[in-house]
């Protein structure tokens, strides 16, 4: 097991490594955008480093093996997967990243893509749109821009085939949040003081351009041998639809902890969705988002020890924590017996602090992993500095109290031995 506090030392002193537990320089991929190529189209919090999931799946699997994604997001492992000739199930609850990875994973004529734009450009100016109803519209969106979202999301909606309507939908998505009312390079909604001056059209026809170049560039290098199966499933409570030792890798990052107080993806899409009139209560179904009492149902010494420290300050806070491992362990427990026997299973976390106590979910993995008859092989530790997060978080969540994100990212890989 891992001596958890004398590791985290070591990590913060940038001098870490003992057999199984690395710091490793090389991960950093310093300098390097999270999202290359496709994985450019749409911000999506917390994402994937793409050269990082490249890596993991060129060692941990072979063309024509299996690779799951239980908390897919934006796609960056349907991608990599797609590329390397593997075959690809991912699930997340959030249709907006469904919608996102579907359009990152999809090549399609440039010719097609050009064409519909131009009959979007085309029609813009004839249309008579109904703006939709949704609540606080208006405090998110001025009446010019609820007018001409209105006139680009009728075109889109007209859009026969259903791949190009996707793309159209993602760059409309993209526009829409840029010409809202809040706060540019924010997951959360926050308002902004001074309104965006680019007109609507035409940055949707800047950001189309920059989508189509980028599915075209990136799909004339690279060949998708297997279309990857991307599904609207919340892991949690729906049944998974693989079958018994099927999946030679799962490769995913689970979300931080609970959606109010870290990353709320939910949030963080919910324009957009309001606008494409897809569900947006994400967050209120993600993990952790029910308190649990704490009780004994999480096979991890260190959730424990962790625990006693953290309910000493703030109970309330001890229970909701508990309640995301506790979701985390119910998942794992359903999506194991998917896995083959000498499969590998790597987890990406981050530590995030509570109450001042850091959280070691990198040990609290694999120790919930480990009571599953699986190994830790082994946990290298990374600078996140290149993946897309809030340079700040809520920890309290209460309105202007901040705490510095983590620093790092941890790489567990874990084996399944029956
Ligand atoms: C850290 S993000 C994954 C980011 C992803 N690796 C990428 O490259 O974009 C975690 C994801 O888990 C999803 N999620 C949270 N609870 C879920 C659940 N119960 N079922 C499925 N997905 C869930 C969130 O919507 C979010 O997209």
């Amino acid at each position: 097991m891992l001596q958890y506090g004398a590791m985290n030392y070591a990590v913060e002193q940038d001098n870490l490594t003992n057999d199984n537990f690395i710091r490793d320089e090389s991960l950093d991929f310093g300098g390097i955008r999270a999202g290359e190529g496709v994985n450019s189209i749409h911000a999506y919090p917390a994402m994937f480093h793409s050269r990082l999931v490249r890596q993991l799946i060129g060692r941990y699997s072979s063309e024509g093996d299996y690779i799951l994604d239980p908390f897919m997001g934006s796609g960056v492992s349907a991608v990599e997967s797609a590329v390397m000739g593997r075959k690809f199930i991912g699930f997340d609850i959030n249709p907006l990243a469904v919608l996102i990875a579907k359009v990152r994973t999809t090549p399609i004529k440039k010719d097609i893509l050009i064409d519909t734009l131009a009959n979007i450009n085309g029609q813009y100016y004839d249309i008579m749109p109904t703006p939709p109803v949704f609540p606080n519209i208006n405090f998110w969106f001025t009446q010019e821009r609820i007018m001409s979202i209105s006139k680009i999301i009728t075109s889109v909606d007209s859009i026969e085939n259903e791949d190009v309507q996707r793309f159209y939908k993602i760059t409309l998505s993209e526009t829409i949040r840029a010409v809202s009312q809040t706060k540019p390079n924010e997951f959360k909604l926050v308002r902004r003081k001074k309104p965006c001056q680019l007109d609507t059209i035409t940055l949707f026809t800047t950001n189309s351009y920059k989508n189509i170049n980028s599915l075209d560039d990136y799909y004339k290098l690279n060949k998708v041998a297997h279309t990857p199966d991307i599904q609207w499933l919340n892991t949690l409570t729906e049944a998974i639809p693989l079958e018994d030792n099927s999946i030679s890798l799962l490769i995913t990052s689970p979300p931080y902890g609970d959606s109010q107080t870290t990353v709320a993806y939910g949030q963080f899409s919910r324009l957009s969705l309001q606008w494409l009139n897809l569900p947006y209560d994400s967050d209120k179904k993600s993990l952790g988002c029910k308190p649990v009492a704490i009780n004994s149902g999480v096979p991890s010494p260190t959730l424990y020890i962790t625990l006693s420290v953290v309910s000493k300050q703030d109970l309330n806070r001890a229970m909701h924590v508990f309640a995301f491992y506790y979701d985390m362990f119910q998942c794992l427990k359903k999506i194991i017996s998917k896995i083959k026997i000498g499969g590998h299973i790597v987890f990406v976390v981050g530590n995030r602090t509570v109450k001042g106590t850091q959280l070691p979910t990198d040990v609290i993995s694999v120790e919930m992993l480990e009571s599953l008859y699986c190994s830790h092989i082994e946990t290298r530790v990374r600078l996140i500095g290149n993946k897309r997060m809030p340079s700040k978080n809520s920890p309290t969540n209460i309105t202007g109290e901040k705490a510095p994100t983590m620093k790092y990212e941890y790489i567990v890989v874990c084996k399944r031995d029956r």
